[in-house]
């Protein structure tokens, strides 16, 4: 029997049924006036803050009037972060803590010097992470340092900050940064994947405990950057961005336009992904388990044709 796609190229038309797409009109700088959290003199803190997207996020931050908390395993660079933001919000609202998110006691001492100083977290941005070379039967080693990093520094982060967050009184909220690769699964890294899985995984779980929890000023987002020419994608000192990926300026533009429209998904597209191929790709790969095919058909010899024409379909069937 040949191969089919099955029934469902799209289901319903996506467009008319996401309502973050038909709000997001343009790249924004943040107003400080317009949302309870992110706001002037409230405080954020963001692991990750020495490189790519969490100092693009501290310097928004800092633009918007937030006291912000860097925290970095890279002593140097967050030393170097730290005084531009200092330059924007003056050295009394920053707060430089190296800190590995592996390790439990350093978290644990990154939240104490936090609310010794302020007394509450606004934002929470759970962003660090790393990426290693991985294959599915070799490596442990690697796996185990992302696992350590990406899910274990996840976990640890949550479970210091948010006990103490849902004791304030005012809003906050938790963005975690997961990827597209946890979702969609592409063959090559995946140790990678499986730790953005998990990410994603726990960070639904936490928006679900959140809003469960009667009167609850807390909330979480998923925060899925496209490509983005930062550390993790090969960036070094005076090397140009390719032209399909986005800078982390850009991505925390659309990340900061959608947490403030209240979206738990933040799906971010690039120059050479558009919101319609990543929201495609997803419903294929949910297709997989759905309808029984096999594992990654995407990337399948004897699917990944039929998946080619689904996109076209859908595509058009989209624009
Ligand atoms: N750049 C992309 O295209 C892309 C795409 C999807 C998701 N992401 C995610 O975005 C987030 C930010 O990454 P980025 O792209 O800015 O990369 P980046 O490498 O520029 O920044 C990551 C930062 O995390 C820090 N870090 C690493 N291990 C740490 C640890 N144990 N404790 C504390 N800090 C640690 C690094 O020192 C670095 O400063 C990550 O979660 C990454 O997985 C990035």
């Amino acid at each position: 029997m040949p191969l089919s796609r099955g029934p469902s190229p799209l289901r319903p038309p996506i467009l008319g049924t996401t309502p973050s797409h038909r709000r997001f009109e343009a790249l924004s700088p943040v107003d400080s006036e317009l949302h309870p959290v992110i706001h002037a003199g409230r405080v954020a803190v963001i692991t990750g803050a020495a490189s790519g997207i969490g100092r693009a996020a501290a310097f928004e931050f800092a633009k918007a009037g937030l006291k912000i908390a860097l925290a970095d395993v890279t002593a140097e660079a967050l030393e170097k972060t730290g005084k531009e933001i200092a330059a924007i919000i003056g050295e009394g609202n920053v707060l430089v803590i190296p800190t590995d998110v592996s390790k439990m006691d350093e978290v644990v001492r990154l939240r104490d010097k936090v609310y010794e100083a302020w007394g509450e977290v606004a934002v929470l941005m759970n962003n660090a992470a790393i990426s290693r070379p991985s294959h599915s039967w070799q490596n442990t080693e690697n796996w185990s340092r992302v696992f350590e990093v990406n899910v274990f520094g996840v976990i640890n982060v949550q479970h210091t900050f948010v006990p103490s967050m849902l004791h304030q009184e005012n809003p906050a909220m938790v963005i975690t940064t997961g990827s597209k690769q946890g979702i969609t699964n592409p063959p090559g890294n995946p140790a990678y994947n499986a730790s953005k899985a998990a990410v994603k995984s726990l960070t639904e779980g936490l928006a679900h405990d959140l809003r469960q929890r009667p009167g609850c000023a807390v909330s979480a987002h998923l925060f899925i950057p496209g490509w983005t020419f930062t550390g993790i994608t090969g960036r070094s000192a005076g090397s140009a961005k390719p032209a399909g990926a986005w800078t982390a300026e850009e991505a925390v533009l659309y990340m900061l336009d959608h947490v403030r429209q209240g979206d738990f998904y933040i799906l971010c597209p690039d120059n050479e992904t558009r919101r319609e191929v990543d929201q495609l790709r997803v419903m294929w790969a949910a297709g997989d388990v759905a309808e029984g095919r096999p594992a990654l058909s995407r990337w399948h010899a004897e699917w990944k044709n039929l998946f080619q024409e689904y996109m076209r379909d859908g595509l058009a069937e989209l624009s």
